[in-house]
């Protein structure tokens, strides 16, 4: 099979940028929390590493749920619809949530998502994300816990993938164009 790498253009965050930030996060999210009954929602799949290392980093008790939405399928391009795959296993009210993403791009999927959410009576709803693409927001979202702000390029690794691809790597990486082009 051929390399992983020779299908990257650039390294953009690494492993170890990665666990950094996510530690810096979890100890500003653990004074946030003190005292009150937080829910970490999981949006998979692209978030399943986040929140793999980031609740191990979490030193106060939160379970977890997870919620499948996609709305970009095998492109490089929003499709802008967001399609439920599975939904929560928890009720919400009065949960104070926060969901737990790999990015915001487009910001359509949070966007859906956070409506959703608080249509099912949270008490309070808080977005992390490990990337942000601010150039390509369609929507704003109010994001409280962001790890980068990065460029608009279409970037895989840490659970972002590219038709399912690239998800295991350690790093987040710039997809070289040849890959889709
Ligand atoms: C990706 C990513 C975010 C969303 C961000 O998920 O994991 O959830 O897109 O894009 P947006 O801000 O433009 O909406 P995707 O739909 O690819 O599903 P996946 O997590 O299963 O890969
Ligand atoms: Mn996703
Ligand atoms: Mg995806």
């Amino acid at each position: 099979a051929a390399d992983i790498q020779d299908d990257l253009a650039e390294i953009l965050v690494t492993e170890e940028q990665i666990r950094q930030k996510l530690d810096e996060l979890a100890q500003r999210v653990a004074q946030d929390y003190e005292g009150k009954d937080l829910l970490l929602i999981g949006v998979l799949k692209g978030a399943v590493m986040v929140m793999a290392d980031f609740v191990r980093a979490l030193p106060i008790q939160a379970p977890m749920d997870w919620m499948a939405v996609s709305s970009y399928g095998a492109s490089t391009k929003s499709s802008g619809v967001v399609q439920i795959r599975k939904d929560l296993d928890t009720d919400l009210h009065g949960k104070h949530v926060l969901i737990v993403e790999d990015i915001i791009d487009s910001g359509l999927t949070l966007s859906w998502l956070l409506e959703n959410f608080e249509s099912r009576g949270a008490e309070s709803i808080e977005v992390l994300a490990l990337l942000r693409k601010p150039e390509a927001a369609k929507v704003e979202i109010d994001c409280k816990y962001v790890g980068f702000d990065i460029p608009p390029d279409f970037v895989v690794g840490y659970g972002l993938d590219y038709a399912e691809r690239y998800r295991n790597l350690r790093d987040v990486a710039v997809l070289a164009p040849h890959v889709y082009s």
